[in-house]
């Protein structure tokens, strides 16, 4: 490699268009590139090559402001210095992709570090947005590890159903309970659904897609403010010029993630995803971000530098508002200011401009949003680390359980935060659709819903599936949550206080593979543990007669991702490819 500290810099990209060794080579390259007139001078002229990974497509509608705002990218690369080059980031959509959208986030990872490493790029743009969008551009930035930053793609407008706020996803858990009750008709089902998106962008909830990019944002890969920003306001088109600008001297300064993605950092996000009332899906992508860095985030970290933290975010789904309101009331700078003034930021963090995170706190302009810290709307607001026999690691979000969930079962008067249920199991979400309102099944108020077979290897993928809602004749006596739990995942968008994430799933044999309808669960929060109540000598008999589901792997992709995936506790990496790091510096063969 060039030495880049030099003023004469010689960047990466000038080892296939500057190569006087190989002029043979270094012809065709630049021949190929004047295919659509790119000349020689510019690829010659020594300036920072920067790809604009997009990810925005009419299959990914979530990510589409990308494909109108891309030419501002460019203007600020090419004011800067720089020499753009967009190309596709394999599509991702949460809602629309069977089985699920988690299947592609390591799909469009690998595609980015085969992109990133086999051409010529001493930079990326990594536009971002819907759920897995965001982690996949950022894992692969940590492998490679040339300079990299984010640009957002931004919330949707906010949303009306009626007279009031409509939030993306948490509508429809909501339109799907008035369904069932018979509240609403089919025409209203879908009048909900629709009414929850007013314009292009992600959703405006604080789901995946808006805490991913806050997470973004706090991690010091995009620039200040970026993440709220919804995405059709001027502020968007303008933040992707600033954005192509600062890649360009990102370049210049040689600032990678490495120096960007430290365990500071991750212990930053960690809390903002506490103080934001964040998706816990958050846990299984920061911490497969962090893997591929080479750093060790566990789940228990999460508990450890996130629950002791309050909600301060009052977004829906833990709370009212939506993305226009969060970005209004300061957005990520006002959570950052929030937790500086808890002693909790790690101030000395690096970001993109070079400036550290510490400086890019501003107050609130908006009570109602954002909470003071010193009155929170909830203390103790953080994902606990579960365990037991029945699993080894889960988590639980605790800023979304409700007053009523919490007075059914955790304010037992003699065993505050302990309560037994019997066990409703269903394999997968098919089997739980089909037998959720089944009589015989004699569901109550007593019962734990669990799900298995939703796993990274049981689904393929993890299935978004946990938040299971009670039967009917429950929601019709009012009762609208029962206690959830399994070895899938559920939507950030989603309200449900369930135990999530269990590893090691069923699928790989894992204890919750020998759990059976009517065992009694024992839910222990305080000692953050969940045993069931069943002798060793009947599991080990259970253990005995048990034999693997058999596996419906549909496509040659499914098989390569069963193969090769580790647990969610860890983040659902390719365990192969967390041992790959600077993958950037490594050049090609011609
Ligand atoms: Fe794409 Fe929510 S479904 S952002
Ligand atoms: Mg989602």
């Amino acid at each position: 490699m060039a030495d880049n500290k030099s003023s004469s810099k010689k960047f990466r990209s000038q080892l296939w268009f500057d190569n006087a060794d190989d002029i043979g080579m270094t012809s065709m390259y630049l021949e190929r590139y004047f295919n659509f007139g790119l000349t020689p001078e510019e690829l010659k002229s020594g300036r920072p090559i920067v790809g604009i990974a997009q990810s925005g497509s009419e299959l990914s509608p979530c990510n589409y402001i990308h494909t109108q705002i891309v030419d501002r990218i460019r203007d600020g690369i090419r004011d800067a210095g720089g020499i753009p080059l967009v190309f596709p980031v394999h599509p991702i959509q949460e809602t629309g992709r069977r089985p699920t959208a988690a299947l592609d986030r390591n799909l469009a990872y690998l595609g980015l570090v085969e992109i990133l490493h086999g051409y010529p790029f001493d930079g990326v743009v990594l536009t971002t947005g819907c759920d897995k969008t965001t982690p996949a551009a950022i894992m692969a930035a940590a492998t490679v590890d040339i300079p990299a930053i984010v640009l957002s793609g931004g919330p949707m407008l906010d949303a009306y159903w009626r007279d009031r706020l409509s939030g993306s996803g948490t509508t429809h858990w909501e339109a799907r309970k008035l369904h069932a009750t018979g509240e609403i008709g089919d025409e209203d089902y879908i009048g909900m659904a629709l009414s929850q998106v007013p314009s292009t962008g992600h959703c405006n909830s604080m789901g995946t897609a808006l805490t991913m990019n806050s997470l973004a944002e706090t991690l010091g890969l995009s620039l200040k403010g970026c993440a709220s920003i919804p995405a059709p306001y001027t502020e968007r088109a303008a933040m992707a010029y600033r954005t192509g600008k600062t890649s360009v001297q990102m370049v210049f300064d040689d600032l990678k993630p490495s120096n960007i993605l430290t365990r500071a950092a991750f212990e930053n996000a960690i809390a903002v995803n506490t103080l934001l009332g964040g998706s816990t899906n958050a846990q299984v992508h920061i911490n497969a971000i962090a893997r591929h860095m080479g750093l060790d985030i566990t789940v228990n970290d999460w508990e450890t530098y996130g629950y002791d933290l309050p909600l301060l975010v009052n977004l829906q789904p833990a709370g009212e508002f939506l993305g226009e309101a969060f970005h209004r009331a300061g957005g990520v700078p006002a959570v950052l200011w929030e937790l500086q003034q808890l002693g909790k930021l790690n101030s000395d963090a690096l970001t993109c401009d070079g400036n550290n995170i510490g400086s890019r706190t501003t107050e609130t302009r908006d009570r109602r949003v954002i909470y003071s810290a010193d009155a929170p709307m909830k203390e103790q607001a953080g994902f606990l680390s579960m365990r037991g026999n029945l699993f080894d690691a889960a988590i639980l979000k605790t800023s979304v359980i409700d007053a009523d969930f919490s007075r059914r079962f955790l304010e037992h008067p003699d065993h505050p935060g302990k309560f037994e249920g019997r066990a409703i199991v269903f394999e997968g979400s098919a089997d739980y659709h089909a037998r959720i309102n089944d009589p015989d099944l004699n569901i109550d108020e007593s019962c734990i819903l669990v799900i298995r077979q939703t796993g990274p290897v049981g689904w393929p993928g993890s299935a978004e599936v946990v938040n299971m809602q009670p039967p009917d004749h429950l929601l019709k006596q009012g009762i609208s949550s029962l206690p959830t739990m399994g070895d899938g995942r559920q939507s950030g968008t989603s309200g449900s206080p369930s135990i999530l994430h269990i590893t090691p799933e069923s699928a790989i044999g894992g204890p919750l593979a020998l759990l059976q309808n009517n065992d009694i669960i024992c839910v222990d929060i305080p000692n953050r543990r969940v045993d069931l109540k069943v002798s060793d000598a009947e599991m080990a008999d259970r253990r005995t007669n048990w034999r693997p589901e058999d596996l419906d792997t549909q496509t040659p992709w499914q098989q390569i991702y069963r193969d090769n995936v580790g647990p969610l506790s860890t983040g659902a990496c390719f365990e192969m490819a967390v041992d790959f790091e600077s993958v950037g510096t490594k050049i090609p063969k011609h």
